[in-house]
């Protein structure tokens, strides 16, 4: 009987977004049923590639790749390859999958493969812009009632944000989009800045991935080192931090991460404070703010995925 968790991943690969398709596509506990796509750290086209990409080099071409929207709800787009190089996922040679994209629309097929599942049956990733699944719950907003459990990277509250001193990337770049989805009132942890600053991928860590035979910690090690290179140059020598790695982490084991129950909103109106979450503190949530993390046993469930594949 396959006891895995079924999963569907909707991510804008993006180097950590590739290195958390390939942590979840390691797992035995995990079963990625679907990857959509969608527009946000480089262009949806190359997004759309970036998961083949990896899909491919995990040898999982099966897992269908659906591309979603090609811009935000209502901002203009902006991207983000001073942080993933031109191709998005800079560290790794580039090259046309030989898996097309899926038919069919990420946001139809969202609903589609949501619409037919048991209530409260199904686990979803959001690590990029939240626009599919906005767009998802406007056209068919009985869905939210499939989704058991939202796992997003998303917003920073103590710590401010990485791309305006209050605005997070993913909710920056379509915050109309993440409103909708923190306003639908699913059970959702959320991943932010707050504690995946407090995990990065310093050179001791990618020289302990390095140890581990076998081409999968290879090309982890080669995506992190080139995710540091790069936020080095624009954020003062600082190494990158395991930004979207952390949502398959927080699944795979949860013990390791201290969370405390809230409700997340996000500003919307024009103005300094575009695109910030807000959390408040409130038992009845619906949502759950992760405020750390045991970095050394974050890496730990890594490597042990990455050895048991050499
Ligand atoms: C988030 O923004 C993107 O650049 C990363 O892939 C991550 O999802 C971090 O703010
Ligand atoms: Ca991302």
């Amino acid at each position: 009987m396959n006891t895995s968790l079924p999963l569907i991943i909707d991510c804008d690969p993006g180097i950590d977004d590739a290195v958390m398709l390939m942590i979840a596509l390691m797992s035995q506990k995990l079963d990625v049923q679907a990857i959509t796509t969608v527009a946000g750290n480089v262009p949806l086209r190359l997004t759309s590639r970036n998961a083949r990409m990896i899909c491919e080099r995990m040898g999982c071409s099966d897992v269908p790749v659906y591309a979603g929207c090609p811009r935000p709800m209502l901002r203009k787009p902006v991207t983000a390859e001073d942080f993933h190089g031109e191709s998005g996922i800079e560290g790794i040679e580039i090259f046309a999958p030989k898996a097309p994209l899926a038919p069919g629309h990420g946001v139809t097929e969202l609903i589609a493969r949501l619409s037919v599942a048991a209530p409260a049956s199904q686990t979803v990733i959001l690590s990029g812009p939240m626009t599919n699944l906005a767009a998802a719950l406007v056209m068919a907003p009985e869905i939210a009632a499939s989704i058991s459990h939202l796992v997003v990277m998303a917003g920073g509250d103590e710590i401010g944000g990485n791309i305006t001193p209050f605005a997070e990337f993913n909710v920056f770049a379509d915050p109309h989009a993440a409103a909708i989805v923190f306003d639908a009132g699913i059970r959702t942890t959320v991943l932010s800045l707050d504690v995946t600053h407090t995990v990065r991928s310093g050179p001791e860590r990618i020289a302990g991935l390095r140890r581990i035979p076998g081409p999968e910690a290879k090309m982890m090690a080669d995506l992190l080192a080139a995710s540091n290179n790069l936020e080095a140059r624009w954020k003062n020598g600082q190494m990158a931090p395991m930004h979207d790695p952390s949502t398959v982490v927080y699944l795979l084991a949860p013990e390791i991460f201290e969370v405390k129950p809230c409700r997340v909103s996000v500003v919307t109106r024009p103005g300094a404070g575009f695109g910030r979450t807000r959390v408040k503190d409130t038992r009845r949530g619906p949502h759950a703010w992760v405020t750390a993390a045991d970095a050394d046993a974050f890496f730990g469930v890594i490597e042990d995925l990455l050895k048991g594949r050499a």
